[in-house]
């Protein structure tokens, strides 16, 4: 680990007069403790379903997961035997990424990713794809630069919670939500087969972030705070 390594002078405090949570360290520099708290039940879970879906794929042994913010994710694709890169458009989540994670790192737009075509075998994003302005634009950019997959795992918008942090941010308690678009499978379904038209390929979800009470922690009912959701390229 570099600790002289240093993206951004320390006393920049926002990114270009972005409003973002993202481009403000006021939030970027608490991002990391955020989950250690309380979602740490919650993220076990997460990468248990992006697991099952990814790893049902065999040609998959690298990819770039884009939006990767301090590489909560990135850092642990290995442990399930995939070498990771990762990119983020935040100079603040990234400066804390480069002593968090060994791999490569890129500092770029999901809209137009520094790659050339078919680089990786697949193109992950993780609770980043809600923050996209063009998502059908990042789909393609994705397909052209990963090869066999695309892999999302993000918030749904069939939850309760949705409703509640949409309550906290109206009274200016949850920065992170502003400007995020909820999805739910289907909608993120539409969004793929439109940016995909003309290609072939295969769809599979499944939901987590369910109560603890409840008997199933993940099933294919498209409830749950949290769904996985991978695209197997075959043309
Ligand atoms: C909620 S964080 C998720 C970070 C990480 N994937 C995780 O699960 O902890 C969303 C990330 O998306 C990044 N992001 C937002 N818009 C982006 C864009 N257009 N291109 C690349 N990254 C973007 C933000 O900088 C932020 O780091």
């Amino acid at each position: 680990m570099n600790m002289s390594i240093e993206l951004v002078n320390k006393n920049l405090r926002n990114w270009q007069g972005r409003k973002e949570w993202f481009f403000n360290r006021e939030h970027t520099d608490t991002y990391e403790q955020w989950y250690e708290g309380r979602y740490k039940r919650a993220e076990v879970w997460q990468k248990k379903v992006i697991e099952q879906l990814v790893k049902k794929d065999e040609r998959v042994k690298n990819l770039l997961e884009f939006g990767c913010g301090t590489t909560r994710f990135t850092r642990w694709w290995k442990n399930i035997g995939i070498e990771a890169t990762g990119g983020d458009i935040s100079p603040f989540m990234l400066s804390q990424a480069i002593h968090l994670f060994d791999g490569d790192l890129v500092m770029a737009d999901s809209h137009a990713m520094p790659f050339k075509d078919h680089t990786f075998d697949a193109v992950a994003f993780i609770t980043t794809f809600e923050y996209y302005k063009d998502p059908v634009k990042v789909i393609r950019e994705a397909a052209r630069v990963g090869k066999h997959g695309l892999v999302f795992g993000m918030m749904n918008r069939n939850s309760p919670k949705v409703v509640r942090r949409r309550v906290q941010q109206a009274f200016g308690k949850n920065p992170f939500y502003v400007t995020a678009t909820f999805y739910t499978p289907q909608h993120l379904i539409n969004v793929i087969r439109e940016a995909l038209d003309g290609r072939e390929f295969t769809i599979e979800w499944t939901c987590t972030g369910l109560p603890e009470w409840f008997p199933l922690q993940q099933w294919s009912v498209p409830y749950g705070d949290f769904f996985g959701l991978y695209v197997k390229l075959l043309s």
